[in-house]
C-alpha cells in the first residue's frame, strides 16, 4: 500500500496541502481531480519524494519515506512516475532511454538491460522505433516509451501527472487499455487529471483535491466489477 498520513505542504505563505491522508492499493487505478493550481502535482511529487512534506508521513508497504539518498532510492524502487512532458532524454535513442536507469541504478549489464528494454518495446508495439530519437516520435509513442522506462524498473506503484493532456481521443483510449493491463500485473496506478470524463473511464476510485484537502469523489469500482467500463 502507498500511503500518505496527515501530510502538510506549503511554499512560503501558501499552504497547498493542509492535511491529506490517502492510501493506494495495488490493482487499483486511482485518479485525483481538481482545478489548476490546487496542488495536484505537488501531491504527486510528495508521493515520490520530489517534495519533502512539512508534516505527516509518506510510506510504501509500511516503510516510511526518509529523505536521505538511500531512503529516496529505496522509495523510488517501489514508486515510479511518468511526468507530464515525459522527460525523455533527447540525446538517447528509444532503447537507451529505457535501459539507462537499468544500467545506472540497477547496475545491470548492457545485454541484460537491452533484453528487458526490447521485451518492453515489443509489448508496447514500438520495436521498430528502438533506434529512433525523441523528435522522431509521436506524442502517444513518447508516452508509451516513458511508461516502458518506468515499468522497466519494476515499481509497485506508478504515478502519472496529466497523462492525457497532449493526446487525442484515440491515443487516450490506448492509454486506458495500457493502464488496465498494468494493474493486472499487480501494479497500483495513481493519475492526476483535470478531466473528469477520462477519470471516470479509467479509474476505480476518484478523489478530489480542494482547498488543500482530499475527499473521495466517486468509487467507480462497482462499474468495473460489472464490466460497465470495460
Ligand atoms: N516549488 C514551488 N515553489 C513555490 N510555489 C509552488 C511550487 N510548486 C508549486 N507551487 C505553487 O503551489 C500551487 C499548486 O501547484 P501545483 O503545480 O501542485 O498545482 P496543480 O494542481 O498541479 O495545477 P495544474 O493543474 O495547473 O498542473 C500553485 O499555486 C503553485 O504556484
Ligand atoms: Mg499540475
Amino acid at each position: 500500500m502507498l500511503e500518505v498520513k496527515h501530510i502538510r505542504k506549503q511554499f512560503d505563505d501558501l499552504v497547498v496541502l493542509k492535511d491529506v491522508s490517502m492510501s493506494f492499493q495495488p490493482n487499483e487505478i486511482s485518479s485525483i481531480i481538481g482545478p489548476s493550481g490546487t496542488g495536484k502535482s505537488t501531491l504527486l511529487r510528495c508521493l515520490i519524494g520530489l517534495e519533502k512534506v512539512d508534516e505527516g508521513e509518506v510510506s510504501v508497504d509500511g516503510a516510511i519515506l526518509s529523505y536521505t539518498d538511500t531512503g529516496l532510492l529505496a522509495h523510488r524502487q517501489k514508486v515510479g512516475m511518468v511526468f507530464q512532458e515525459w522527460h525523455l532524454f533527447d540525446h538517447l535513442n528509444v532503447l537507451d532511454n529505457i535501459t539507462f536507469a537499468l544500467r545506472k541504478v540497477k547496475k545491470l549489464s548492457k545485454s541484460e538491460a537491452d533484453q528487458i528494454g526490447l521485451n518492453l518495446l515489443e509489448k508496447f508495439n514500438l520495436l521498430s522505433k528502438k533506434d529512433a530519437y525523441t523528435h522522431q516520435l509521436s506524442g502517444g509513442q513518447k508516452q508509451r516509451i516513458a511508461i516502458a522506462r518506468t515499468i522497466a524498473l519494476e515499481p509497485r506503484y506508478v504515478l502519472f501527472d496529466e497523462p492525457t493532456s497532449a493526446l487525442d481521443q484515440e491515443t487516450i483510449q490506448e492509454f486506458i487499455t495500457i493502464c488496465k493491463d498494468l494493474i493486472k500485473l499487480d501494479l497500483g496506478i495513481v493519475i492526476i487529471t483535470h478531466d473528469l470524463g477520462f477519470a471516470k473511464s479509467v479509474s476505480t476510485k476518484i478523489y478530489e483535491l480542494k482547498d488543500g484537502l482530499v475527499e473521495t469523489f466517486m468509487n467507480t469500482g462497482d462499474f468495473f466489477a460489472k464490466g460497465a467500463n470495460a
